[in-house]
Formats: C-alpha cells, sequence, structure tokens
C-alpha cells in the first residue's frame, strides 16, 4: 500500500513542476500563483483523490494530474477565502496569505487564474478518455460553482452574527462550502479507476468523501477555537471574533467533537462496506478528524 506521506510527495512534485511557468502579461499573477499552491498545505483533497483511484485499483500516475486540478481549485478558495471583504485572515500556511503578499487586486486575480487552471488541467488530462474528462469536470464544475463551494461560501458570509435554529443549517453550510469538494475529490479518483457516476463504488467513495469532508470543516472549526495561531498557520480564533455560525459556535467544542467522531464512523462504515478499512483512504479519514493543524 502507498501511504499518504508518498502521495502527498508525488502530489507536491507534480504541482512544482506543473506550475513552472510564467505569465508573459504579469510576473506578479504567476508568482501569486506559485506562491499560494507551492506554500505548504495538507494536500488532503489531492491525496483524497490519488487515494480513491488506488483503493479502486487505478493507477496513481494517471491520479496526479487530476489530484493538481482539485488542489488548483483548493487553492483558489484560500485565496479568495482570505480577502479584506471575506475573512480578512492575513496569515495562511504559516506566511502572509496571498493578497498579504501581493496586494488584493493581484489576490483575487490569482484566484479567478487557479480557479480556471484547475478545470483546464483536468479538460487537457492525457492519462484519461475523453469520457473520464468529461466526468471529472463535471464533479469538479458542480462542486466548485454555485450549487456548492461558492453558494457556501456565500451562505457562510450571510449567517455571521445571526443565530440558527437547529444545527441543520449547518450541515447544508460544511456539505456545500467544504463537502462539496471533498465529495468531487473521491468521485474524481473514481473516474480515474474506470468508475463512473452510475457505478455503485463512485456513489460508495462520493457518499464516503462527503462524511469525511463535514468532519472536515468541523475539526477546523475546533481547531480555530483551540490551537495557537503559530501551529495552524492562520489566525486562531477568528470564526468567534467574526460572529461565524459553525458547529462551535453553535453548539461548544465538546458537542462539535462528539458530531466529527460520529461523521468519521460514518465515513468507516462505508470503507468497511467496500472492503477498504485498511487503505489510504482510513488514513485520510482518520487526518481529518485527528490532527493539530
Ligand atoms: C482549509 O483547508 C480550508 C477549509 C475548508 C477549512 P485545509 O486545512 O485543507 O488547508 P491546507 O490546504 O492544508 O492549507
Ligand atoms: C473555508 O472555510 C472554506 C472554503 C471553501 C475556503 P474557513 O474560512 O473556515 O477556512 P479557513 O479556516 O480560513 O482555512
Ligand atoms: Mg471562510
Ligand atoms: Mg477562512
Ligand atoms: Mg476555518
Amino acid at each position: 500500500m502507498i501511504g499518504l506521506q508518498a502521495i502527498r510527495q508525488r502530489v507536491n512534485d507534480y504541482l512544482e513542476l506543473d506550475l513552472s511557468f510564467e505569465s508573459k502579461h504579469s510576473t506578479q499573477l504567476s508568482d501569486g500563483m506559485k506562491y499560494a499552491v507551492l506554500n505548504g498545505g495538507k494536500r488532503l483533497r489531492g491525496s483524497m483523490v490519488c487515494a480513491s483511484a488506488i483503493g479502486l485499483n487505478g493507477s496513481l500516475e494517471a491520479a496526479l494530474g487530476p489530484a493538481a486540478a482539485v488542489e488548483y481549485l483548493h487553492a483558489y478558495s484560500l485565496v479568495h477565502d482570505d480577502l479584506p471583504d471575506m475573512d480578512n485572515a492575513s496569515l495562511r500556511r504559516g506566511k502572509p496569505s496571498c493578497h498579504a503578499a501581493f496586494g488584493t487586486t493581484t489576490a483575487i486575480l490569482v484566484g479567478d487564474a487557479l480557479q480556471s487552471l484547475a478545470y483546464e488541467t483536468l479538460a487537457k488530462c492525457g492519462e484519461l478518455s475523453s469520457q473520464q474528462r468529461v466526468n471529472a469536470l463535471q464533479a469538479l464544475l458542480d462542486a466548485g460553482g454555485w450549487a456548492n463551494m461558492v453558494g457556501g461560501q456565500a451562505m457562510d458570509m450571510e449567517l455571521e452574527n445571526r443565530t440558527i435554529a437547529d444545527s441543520s443549517t449547518l450541515d447544508v453550510l460544511n456539505g456545500a462550502k467544504t463537502g462539496a469538494l471533498f465529495r468531487a475529490s473521491a468521485e474524481i479518483g473514481s473516474v480515474v479507476a474506470g468508475f463512473d457516476p452510475a457505478t455503485s463504488e463512485y456513489r460508495s467513495l462520493s457518499e464516503f468523501a462527503g462524511f469525511v469532508g463535514a468532519a472536515f470543516q468541523i475539526t477546523d472549526d475546533i481547531l480555530d477555537a483551540t490551537q495557537h495561531s503559530d501551529v495552524l498557520g492562520k489566525p486562531a480564533q477568528a470564526d468567534g471574533t467574526a460572529g461565524k455560525l459553525n458547529y462551535v459556535t453553535h453548539i461548544g467544542v465538546e458537542r462539535a467533537q462528539a458530531k466529527a467522531a460520529k461523521l468519521l464512523g460514518n465515513a468507516f462504515d462505508v470503507l468497511d462496506r467496500m472492503d477498504l478499512q485498511e487503505s489510504t483512504l482510513a488514513e485520510i479519514a482518520n487526518l481529518c478528524v485527528n490532527r493539530s493543524k
């Protein structure tokens, strides 16, 4: 079994090589893109693509381009998430966030460019058939657009300083802003391994990743409330200050931990069903909840 550490290394190497270009229009832009992607990051989503492909007996080689695509989309989301008019965070991955280093104008454009680079990377992925490319694009477009991540980010901002009657609103929020990209990562990995959206393998891994993504976001919210900024590499206690609505601000750290543990259990139920409880997918799921940053 190829472990998470080795997969992460392959993804990092791929990203480094793939981003070795310079914009002929603006070196600020291409420098900003590299800065936003090649600055650490746990590569959980890219690894989810690879581990899903491998778990379904597909090739790691073929999964690397698609893994990079998902990491580009994720990096774009972080650059825009940190902007002054969004979460206004000046630290990311232990360094000044993209707008703090390059200015807001460049950061907006870096996000725009990384978003289209994500889709372009899938569209031109030579290891996949044209039908596989369409299926992978469909999965990423659905996760990254108005109906999921962008919609979730809008909801996150609109819910600041509001109260809610019950936690189902938070499940919708977490599913959209974070869970969807985890799902897309598993779906794209399934496509790489030759499974289309009608197959039970694709659906099961998508369901698994939805649980993992929701548990991941709750853990992120717990870490925001409990961890130091120098460990996190991003501002701590930022959610409370901003009046964010999440499981921690809604029901407290302990109950949020219980909720994340329950979701992790749901994710493992799916892996058990698929006989993948010893896989790298299990390693990723565990790390999404049991981590310090
Ligand atoms: C942070 O994601 C954004 C959330 C959805 C909470 P990660 O914690 O995966 O960020 P990196 O890529 O490791 O920096
Ligand atoms: C971000 O959630 C979700 C995205 C889609 C980027 P957060 O706002 O909680 O992420 P961090 O804590 O800044 O990484
Ligand atoms: Mg945010
Ligand atoms: Mg944020
Ligand atoms: Mg957060």
